[in-house]
Parts: C-alpha cells; structure tokens; sequence
C-alpha cells in the first residue's frame, strides 16, 4: 500500500507507523487519518506484528486537525460527513499501540496519543488541548479521554485555558507512562514493544480488551469479563507452554496458538 501522509516500517514483529506531514507539524488532514486508520486495520490481520509503535518526528507528535482544511468548514455538512467514525476505528484495534510523542501534541494530536495504549514521551513534549482557542472545543474524545486520564480538575484548566503542559506535568497526572531525553523516546518506546511482543498474542489482545472495558462498564461487569478471558486462556496452547516453561525453568516460547 503506498500511503501520503504516513510511513510504515515492519521489523521484529513491530508495525512502526510514523505521522509524515513535517511542514505543518504533523496537522491532521482526513486524508492522513484515513491512511492511519487503514494501515492499522491492515496490520490488525497480519499475524506477523504484535505490537504497533505510533510515531511522528522530534517537533511534532501532531499539532492538531488540519485548521486550514476545517476552517470552511460548516455544521450541517460535517454533520454528514462525520469524519469521527473514521476515529472510532483506531479505538478497535485490538493489538497494543505505543505512541512515541515529542514536540507538540495538541488537539486531535492529544486526542490520538490517549487512543494509544502506552505513551512515552521525550522530554521536549507539549501536551494541550488548545481548540477554545479557536472557538471550538475537542471532537475526537478529547473531554472524555483526558478527564478520565487526569481528572475533572486538571481536564478542565487544560481545555478551558488551552495551555499546554511539559511532559513532566504530564506524567504527574498520569496521562503518560514515561519521559525520556528526546535521542531516546523512540529507543525506549521499541524496548517497550519488543518486551510485549515476546509476549503471548493472545493474552496479549484480552489484556487489552479488559483493560479497555473498565472505560465504559460497571465494576461488577468488568469483573465478569475479565473472569471468561481468564478461563478461555486456559484453552490456549500458550498457557501450556507459559505454565511449563516455569515449572521446567526455561524461557517460554509462545506461538499465538
Ligand atoms: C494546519 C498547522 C497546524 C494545524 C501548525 N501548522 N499547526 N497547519 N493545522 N493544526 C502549520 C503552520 O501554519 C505553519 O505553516 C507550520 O505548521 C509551522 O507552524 P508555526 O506556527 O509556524 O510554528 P510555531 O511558531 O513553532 O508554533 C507551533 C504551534 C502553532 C504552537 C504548534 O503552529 C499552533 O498553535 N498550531 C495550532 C495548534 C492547534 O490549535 N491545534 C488544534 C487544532 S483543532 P506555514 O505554512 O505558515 O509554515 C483540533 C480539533 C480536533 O485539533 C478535532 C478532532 C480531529
């Protein structure tokens, strides 16, 4: 497939996508989401990656939805169009993503760094949601997903003054896993996903299911899925070989099946 706006590199059971739209700060166009989207759908069906890196370059993660695309832009027809159920794809991937972020992640930027599972940060990063400031709001879950992330107090001053915090301020609030000199943010983020791709796939996909299922369900709820992935891992040849491998103290070595 060969795609515009984003670029793709396969290595040790990793999918990396990187955001390449550099002259305007990885600005998100539809045409460079759609291109994300089906790039994770594709890699969604190859048994070959297990873990997803989501990466843009040193200055920029994404600075936002493309403001010269939406400035003439109208309710009725966006209505129509409805370019959020494009989005609501990224939510569906089942396999793990690290976002790799550095420089400014603001807006839809921020909003597709919390889609992400994982994120690690350089020390360079400016986090925001800065669309009051031009007199819209967040579309792509940004009040739901930073106030579930940082809280009601922290979400508010963030979209309600538009200002950005470091990454450091970031990782206080928990809304990101770590912060790392900017020559390493990309290095640790790949240790981070060669670690889960030795992991078993399997696990690996109902670790997140459950772990996304405590966003939008009852604790009782949640706690019922979590029990029926738990005892459908025991039907895996996986949990053979992880429950052996202890017993005969080696490594494991999982197969997906
Ligand atoms: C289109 C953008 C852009 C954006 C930057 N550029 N952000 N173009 N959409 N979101 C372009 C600039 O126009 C400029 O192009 C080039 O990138 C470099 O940007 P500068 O402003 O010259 O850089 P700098 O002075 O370093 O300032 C960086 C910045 C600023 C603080 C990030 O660019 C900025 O405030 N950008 C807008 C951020 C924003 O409001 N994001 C939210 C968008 S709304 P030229 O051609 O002049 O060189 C949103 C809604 C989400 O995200 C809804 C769901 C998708």
């Amino acid at each position: 497939m060969s795609y515009h706006y984003i670029k793709v590199l396969v290595q040790d059971r990793i999918g990396i996508v990187t955001l390449h739209r550099p002259e305007v700060l990885n600005a998100l166009n539809l045409q460079l989401v759609y291109e994300l989207v089906t790039e994770l759908e594709r890699i969604e069906t190859d048994d070959s990656i297990r873990v997803i890196i989501l990466t843009g370059n040193e200055k920029a993660f994404a600075a936002g939805a493309d403001i010269s695309e939406m400035a003439g832009e109208e309710a009725i027809p966006m209505l129509l169009k409805d370019q959020f159920v494009v989005w609501d794809r990224i939510a569906k991937i089942s396999k793990p993503i690290i976002a790799a972020v550095s420089g400014f992640v603001l807006g839809g930027g921020c909003e597709l760094m919390m889609n992400c599972d994982m994120i690690i940060a350089s020390e360079t990063t400016r986090i925001g949601q800065p669309e009051i400031q031009l007199g819209v709001m967040p579309g792509a879950g940004g009040t739901q997903r930073l106030t579930k992330a940082v809280g009601k107090v922290k979400a508010m001053e963030m979209l309600l003054t538009g200002e950005h915090i470091t990454a450091e301020e970031a990782l206080k609030f928990g809304l990101i896993n770590k912060v790392v000199p900017v020559e390493m943010y990309f290095k640790e983020a790949l240790r981070m996903a060669q670690q889960i791709a030795l992991q078993p796939p399997v696990a690996v996909r109902l670790i997140k299911k459950s772990v996304l299922k405590a966003f939008d369900t009852s604790l009782a709820e949640g706690l019922d899925y979590e029990r029926n992935c738990f005892y459908l891992l025991f039907s895996s040849e996986d949990k053979e070989e992880g429950m052996n491998a202890f017993l005969q103290k080696r490594k494991p070595k999982f197969t997906g099946r």
